[in-house]
C-alpha cells in the first residue's frame, strides 16, 4: 500500500532535566495499527506531542515519509494528514451527528455558516461512508447532546476521518467506556486501520488484545518490549515494571 511510514529514531525530550522520552525509536508502516502501552509517566502522550509538533524533541529524528516533522509546526503537520484524538470530545451538542460530521469536513473554514451551504453529492457520500464506519448511521439525525459517552467518542473519531487522515493518533480512547462500548471501539479501529495508520495508546489490556495487533511497551521514555500481546504480557521485564503492579 502506498502512504507514509512514521519513523522515530533516537528521540529524546528533556523537560527541566527530566527525560520524558529517552532515545525512543519506533516505526509504524502505512496502514498499520500499533498499540502503545506502558505505566503512567512512560512518555506515551509525550510521544504523540512530538509527532504532532506540540513538543519539540531535544534530540532525534521524527519523519512521516519524507517529511521532517521536527521542522514543521502543528498546523502543517495536521495538513500532512496526521490527526489526533484527544480524550475530551469536541462535538457540538446542539447539532446532529450528521451536522457535526459536515462541520468537520468544512472545519478549515470553521464557521457554523458553513452548515447552510449546499452539500455536494461527494460530501454527502463521504458523510454517509463515515457514519457507517463509526456505526452511527441509524443515529445520524440525533442531536450529539443525547449520545452516550461511547457514541460521542466514535463521533469524534468520525470527525477526524472526515479530514482523510493518513495517520490517526488516539490517546486512551476507551477510558470511561462500558465493556460493550470498548468492544465496539476495538472493532471500529480495526475497520479504520488498513486504509490509514493508527497509533492507539491505552491502559486497558483487554481492549489491546481485541485490537489484535503489534504492541509497543514504553517505560521511562523508551521501548521496553515490542511484539504480539501474548509475547509482551509474558516478557519478565514488562511484568516487573507494568503488569506486576
Ligand atoms: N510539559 C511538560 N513539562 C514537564 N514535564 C512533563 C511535561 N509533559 C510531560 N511531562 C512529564 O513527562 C513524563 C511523561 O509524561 P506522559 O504524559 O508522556 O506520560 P504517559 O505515558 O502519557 O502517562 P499516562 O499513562 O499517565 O497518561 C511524566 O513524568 C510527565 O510528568
Ligand atoms: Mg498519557
Amino acid at each position: 500500500m502506498k502512504g507514509n511510514s512514521l519513523y522515530l529514531d533516537g528521540v529524546s525530550v528533556v523537560f527541566d532535566g527530566f527525560r520524558a522520552l529517552n532515545n525512543l525509536s519506533l516505526i509504524v508502516e502505512p496502514g498499520e495499527m500499533r498499540a502503545v502501552i506502558g505505566p503512567n509517566g512512560a512518555g506515551k502522550t509525550t510521544m504523540m506531542d512530538v509527532i504532532t509538533g506540540k513538543t519539540r524533541p531535544t534530540a532525534g529524528t521524527v519523519r512521516f515519509g519524507d517529511h521532517d516533522l521536527t521542522r514543521m509546526d502543528e498546523a502543517s503537520i495536521a495538513n500532512l494528514g496526521i490527526g489526533r484524538k484527544f480524550q475530551k470530545p469536541t462535538v457540538f451538542d446542539a447539532l446532529t451527528v450528521f451536522e457535526n460530521l459536515e462541520l468537520a469536513l468544512k472545519a478549515p473554514r470553521g464557521t457554523l455558516a458553513a452548515l447552510h451551504w449546499r452539500l455536494g453529492t461527494e460530501a454527502h457520500e463521504k458523510i454517509d461512508e463515515t457514519l457507517s464506519e463509526i456505526g452511527l448511521t441509524a443515529g445520524a439525525q440525533d442531536l450529539a447532546g443525547i449520545l452516550s459517552h461511547g457514541q460521542r467518542q466514535w463521533l469524534e473519531i468520525g470527525m477526524l476521518l472526515m479530514q482523510d487522515p493518513q495517520l490517526l493518533l488516539v490517546d486512551e480512547p476507551v477510558a470511561g467506556m462500558t465493556d460493550q462500548e470498548t468492544e465496539h471501539t476495538a472493532a471500529l479501529l480495526r475497520r479504520i486501520a488498513g486504509t490509514r495508520s493508527v497509533v492507539v495508546v491505552e491502559h486497558d489490556l483487554e481492549f489491546v488484545r481485541a485490537l489484535g495487533r503489534k504492541v509497543t511497551v514504553l517505560h521511562e521514555g523508551t521501548v521496553l518490549s515490542e511484539g504480539p500481546i501474548d509475547q509482551v504480557q509474558g516478557d519478565p521485564r514488562v511484568i516487573e515494571v507494568y503488569l506486576g503492579r
